[in-house]
């Protein structure tokens, strides 16, 4: 085989038995758990587009877990989810992580996660005894920057680094050419190197986190590139599925996080730790002052924990009435909790103020930097910011999945293995399961430990399979490459090498997408407003650009990247628009409204 060069990339074949796409915490959670159930000399092997160590949504680390059953139980997580996610949930799913989350929570401290406890069991491990620190009845606090290295570090440990295979981006999923619906590898390319690489497989895990910039963001110009979801999760999960045939599940589904504007940094440390409230620009609770508002969605109105969207709801009320800003009230709170301080302790509270971005969002911390923001003194603006489409955390889009199979769930819910989607012996973990919200860092590794005990059964059940590819692989190699070519075929013909009629820029097609999406799939500009007609012209708009979507250019191996990212983001997308489209309801309030359809 020769070197591969930029106008003819090397093509390299590897044969395993189970592959994990992705490198997150599903990914890694299956990695661990496969090892221990797979027979010796079996192989598996991660792919991830990026560095294990500090790739996918806990990269920058996180300063809570936020599933932690403890002294609930998995039947209240449940309910708690059913009700958070407007009552269509696989409550089945949802009850299988509630059970098995706890352990991963202990593993993770036994791996050296600082986990904050209670003064009076200091230094006792949770599953010892040592009682967490809540921040809400689900979430615990941790010192959580170096959440990832330690959580890849048991999956390095357990595979072993040779199996390893990082900076490469998986492009498309590979059908068995000799039986019909079923897995046989996946085609993905070096972002470092000018290589192609085919993996061959028995058994697949499809976790490659949830879909970020489909919506033009808030963030644009100066700011672009800041968002809350990472970036680099560009929906690769739904778009593949997708292209293989998997059914999905609540793809209408998106989550609108109302985070500290710009910076984007989370607001559940601040509503439940600290205690504080967010007001509308009078000052007035808009959550008391618009409470029955919440009557027209019924029975969710009065969970124990209004549903996320709802909170939006009588949010975004205020600011489209004219009376935002709405600001977080860091001051009052933080007055209120130094009353029975020390001034010792004062201090280490506005420490833990700054600490909660700088441990998870540090981009924030930098924003209030940057306008000499103190939160003891000074309010934060809060924003709803653009969608994003994902299935771990408040938000439950995803592929459809077999359930457990002790639990007394609908048959249509376990027809096969545990996690495997309707494509034979492809699974998926994390944002990639639909239906089933709330996981978090947490469940999502536990899901993913999970499906990896089951692709193990499977991958044994399965000992003869020998896999050959129904697509061929030299079309695949130049449909992966044309990019490139477009590239090194037009670059001459223009003196300015990024003005030119014969391709598009990545980066522009990334903004026609995110402009569509937003004007016409209820993105910020419309308030997260849509109607049929609407979505009827975004379809087209979609239609136009899946035409120049052959014509992206990639000039280095960076910018192929980039065009494989935005082409799995515009599958994506599609398939979001078309759920909506066939939801002719608002279940979603404050996530989004169609207008032709107000009611539940
Ligand atoms: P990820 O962990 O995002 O992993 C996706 C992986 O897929 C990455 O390794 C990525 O590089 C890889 N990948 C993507 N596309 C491809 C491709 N085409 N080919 C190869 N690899 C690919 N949870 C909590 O418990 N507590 C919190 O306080 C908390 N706060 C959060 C704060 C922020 C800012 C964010 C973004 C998330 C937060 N979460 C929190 C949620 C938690 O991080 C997610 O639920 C969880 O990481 C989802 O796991 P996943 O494996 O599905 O996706
Ligand atoms: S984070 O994952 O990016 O940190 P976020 O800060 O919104 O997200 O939420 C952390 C946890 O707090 C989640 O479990 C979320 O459901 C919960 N949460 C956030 N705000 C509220 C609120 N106002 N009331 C109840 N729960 C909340």
């Amino acid at each position: 085989m020769s070197e591969g060069t930029f106008d003819n990339p090397e093509v390299v074949e590897i044969e395993t038995d189970l592959l994990i796409i992705g490198g997150g915490m599903a990914a890694c959670g299956t990695a661990f758990e496969a090892k221990r159930w797979a027979p010796e000399g079996a192989r598996i092997i991660m792919v991830d587009k990026a560095a294990v160590d500090r790739s996918g949504a806990v990269a920058q680390g996180l300063s809570a877990i936020n599933t932690y059953i403890g002294e609930n139980t998995p039947e209240d997580y449940v309910r708690m989810v059913h009700a958070d996610l407007m009552g269509i949930t696989r409550d089945d799913l949802v009850y299988d992580v509630g059970r098995h989350v706890d352990d991963t929570v202990h593993l993770f401290e036994e791996w050296g996660l600082p986990i904050w406890k209670s003064k009076e069991t200091e230094g006792i491990p949770l599953k010892d005894g040592g009682k967490p620190v809540r921040s809400g009845r689900w979430q615990i606090m941790i010192n959580g920057e170096s959440y990832k290295p330690i959580v890849a570090e048991a999956a390095k440990k357990a595979i072993g680094i040779e199996n390893i295979y990082e900076r490469v981006f998986i492009v498309k999923l590979l059908l068995d050419a000799n039986e019909d619906n079923r897995i046989a590898g996946a085609i993905g390319f070096s972002v470092r190197e000018n290589k192609i690489y085919v993996f061959k497989c028995n058994s697949c895990l499809l976790a490659g986190g949830g879909a970020v910039n489909i919506f033009r963001p808030r963030s644009t110009g100066e700011g672009q590139g800041r968002t809350w979801y990472p970036v680099w999760n560009a929906g690769s999960t739904y778009a593949m599925a997708v292209e293989a045939g998997a059914e999905m599940t609540m793809m209408e589904n998106r989550f609108v996080p109302t985070r500290f504007k710009d910076g984007y940094g989370p607001v559940g440390a601040w509503f439940l730790l600290f205690k504080s409230k967010a007001t509308n620009a009078y000052g007035e609770d808009y959550t008391v002052k618009n409470a029955d508002m919440l009557k027209d969605f019924a029975p969710y109105d009065t969970a124990a924990v209004v549903p996320t969207c709802l909170r939006n709801h009588v949010m975004i009320k205020e600011m489209k009435e004219g009376r935002g800003p709405i600001f977080m009230d860091t001051p009052t709170a933080m007055k209120s909790l130094a009353e029975t301080m020390t001034p010792q302790e004062t201090k280490h509270l506005e420490a833990e103020a700054w600490e909660d971005f700088l441990d998870m969002c540090i981009g924030q911390a930098s924003v209030w930097a940057g306008m000499n923001i103190r939160p003891e003194e000074t309010a934060s603006e809060l924003m709803p910011t653009e969608p994003y489409l994902l299935g771990s955390h408040s938000g439950c889009c995803g592929i459809w999945v077999s359930g457990p199979e002790d639990l007394s769930s609908p048959a249509e819910w376990k027809w096969g293995y545990n996690r495997m989607t309707t494509v034979k012996g492809l699974f998926t973990a994390g944002d990639g399961v639909g239906a089933s919200g709330h996981k978090f860092s947490s469940g999502s590794f536990t899901e993913g430990r999970i499906a990896g005990k089951n692709m193990v059964r499977f991958a044994q059940d399965h000992a003869g399979f020998k896999s050959e590819f129904k697509a061929d692989i030299g079309e695949l190699k130049e449909e992966i490459w044309r990019p490139v070519g477009n590239y090194l075929e037009h670059k001459d013909k223009t003196t300015a090498e990024d003005i030119n009629p014969n391709y598009i820029l990545p980066r522009m097609f990334q903004m026609r997408l995110q402009k569509a999406m937003d004007e016409y799939v209820a993105g910020t500009s419309t308030y997260y407003t849509t109607n049929e007609t609407m979505l009827k012209i975004g379809l087209h708009l979609l239609d136009m650009l899946k035409e120049d979507a052959e014509h992206m250019r990639a000039k280095d191996l960076h910018e192929l990247l980039r065009a494989w990212e935005n082409y799995h983001r515009l599958r994506t997308a599609e398939v979001h628009l078309r759920h909506i489209l066939f939801r002719e309801e608002t279940r979603y309030p404050g996530f989004f409204y169609r207008a032709d359809f107000p009611d539940l």
